[in-house]
């Protein structure tokens, strides 16, 4: 069974995925921390984001993969924890709007999936990479209460922000990602848009359950 996610930034895809994958015992992928591992290689490696021979380059010679956590490797090393800083946040949505790259992570994500029972997030899941997933859920929230959540994890972090801040960059990262050429975040007709805004986990996980157990009978 597959189960496809996409929605906003600060919508908690990726925690009610994870609560999912984990009360079913399925596989959890995130793919953002693919795009976001792939922004970290161009950024170590100084590569201008116009300068795509290099880029291409930078890719044929990058290996993703997850861990049993299901943490992102970059070239076998973890850096599931290098990619959720504020410089990332910042050109992300840029590089995943680069169309190779895109080509080559849809494909591996639908390698990941193979054979599997899966939760796989992200902003085209239910568009693009499986637009025959078994069940296709549109997180979304009001963009003040995602900036809320979203500033929350950085306090708790130790990063230094504002409000402010978080709040005009996800309204940024929203348009970017909304108005790419390739893989923009839409809404599939078929998808089920779940609003959680106001809402605890556990309420946004019955929620999603209860549309599982649906596809199930
Ligand atoms: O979910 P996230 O915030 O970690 O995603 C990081 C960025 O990657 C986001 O700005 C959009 C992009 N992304 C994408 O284009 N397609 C996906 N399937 C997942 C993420």
């Amino acid at each position: 069974m597959i189960i496809a996610i996409d929605g906003p930034a600060g919508t908690g895809k990726g925690t009610i995925s994870k609560l999912i994958a984990d009360r079913l015992g399925f596989g959890n992928i995130d793919t953002g921390a693919m795009y976001r591992a792939v922004t970290l290689k161009i950024l170590r490696e100084k590569i201008p984001l116009d300068d795509l021979e290099s880029i291409q380059k930078l890719l044929e010679n990058t290996r993703l993969s997850f861990n049993e956590d299901e943490e992102i490797l970059l070239d076998g090393e973890n850096v599931s924890h290098l990619i959720r800083t504020q410089e990332i946040n910042r050109v992300v949505s840029q590089v995943s709007a680069i169309r190779f790259i895109r080509e080559k992570l849809v494909l591996e994500q639908r390698n990941f999936a193979k054979g599997r029972d899966i939760v796989m997030e992200g902003r085209d899941i239910t568009t693009v990479v499986f637009p025959d997933a078994d069940l296709k859920i549109y997180l979304t929230a009001d963009v003040e209460e995602r900036a809320q959540r979203r500033y929350k994890e950085m306090l708790d972090k130790g990063v230094s922000t504002t409000y402010q801040e978080v709040l005009e960059g996800i309204k940024e990262r929203d348009y970017q990602d909304m108005h790419k050429e390739y893989g923009a975040l839409m809404i599939a007709p078929d998808a089920i848009v779940v609003d959680t805004t106001g809402k605890s986990i556990e309420e946004v996980y019955n929620e999603v359950t209860n549309y599982i157990k649906r596809e199930e009978n």
